[in-house]
């Protein structure tokens, strides 16, 4: 099993390869920012885990009054500063962070975002509870998450053969049945469910969850 700081090394060494890679489906992804803008409120605090290199925190930095974007990974988080002062925008803040150990207080955020992150976390429970710890009573929980059960069966056999010459990092086959099943058990009610992929079969559910 990989521990954090390999997770945080590996995303570190892709940084700078993950910041020049384009989005693979547009349509998709600005569908995704459309849904969650829908449920933001512009006077709210706003929580990231697993930001990257910064593009949606970027986007969606003008429809709340402040987001807190963080990342295991230095480097992504650097590149995200960088991008933030390029832009001139003033009200987000990167930081190297993880929801379990957060130093914010309880029910510091009105809502929290975790895209394409979830199933390469090592610990969904202490992750999802740490979200659910950071997030106000009644404040959402937004995220797309690739779930892999639901891909090609080889993609089983190929991701243990590139982790073990370091090229692929901590992933967990998840279907979107399971990543439902363990948001409610980290004590949330899911509101929305929807695939906004424009290209092909999509795995990735975006899914709205309520505190
Ligand atoms: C596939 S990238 C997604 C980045 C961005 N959210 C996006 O949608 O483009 C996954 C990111 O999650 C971060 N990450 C990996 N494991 C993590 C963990 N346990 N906690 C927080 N972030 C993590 C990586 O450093 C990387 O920046």
């Amino acid at each position: 099993m990989f521990r954090i700081v390999d997770n945080a090394r590996f995303w570190d060494r892709m940084a700078r390869k993950y910041a020049a890679h384009k989005i693979a489906d547009v349509a998709g992804y600005e569908r995704t920012l459309e849904r969650t803008r829908h449920y933001l409120k512009g006077n709210e605090a706003a929580f990231e885990f697993g930001c990257g290199t910064g593009t949606t925190a970027l986007r969606l930095a003008p429809s709340v009054a402040h987001i807190t974007a963080t990342d295991i990974s230095g480097e992504m988080v650097a590149i995200a500063r960088e991008k933030a002062k390029a832009e001139g925008q003033g009200n987000a803040t990167f930081e190297v962070a993880r929801p379990e150990t957060a130093p914010w207080p309880d029910g510091a955020f009105g809502v929290a975002f975790g895209f394409n992150v979830l199933h390469l976390v090592t610990d969904r429970a202490a992750v999802l509870a740490g979200v659910h710890r950071l997030l106000r009573p009644g404040g959402l929980f937004i995220s797309k998450t690739p779930c892999l059960k639901e891909m090609n069966p080889l993609i089983r056999i190929a991701v243990p053969m590139m982790q073990l010459i370091g090229k692929a990092p901590h992933v967990a086959f998840l279907s979107a049945e399971d990543l439902e099943r363990e948001i409610a058990a980290a004590g949330f009610e899911i509101v929305e469910r929807a695939r906004h992929g424009s290209r092909g079969k999509d795995v990735r559910p975006f899914l709205v969850a309520r505190k």
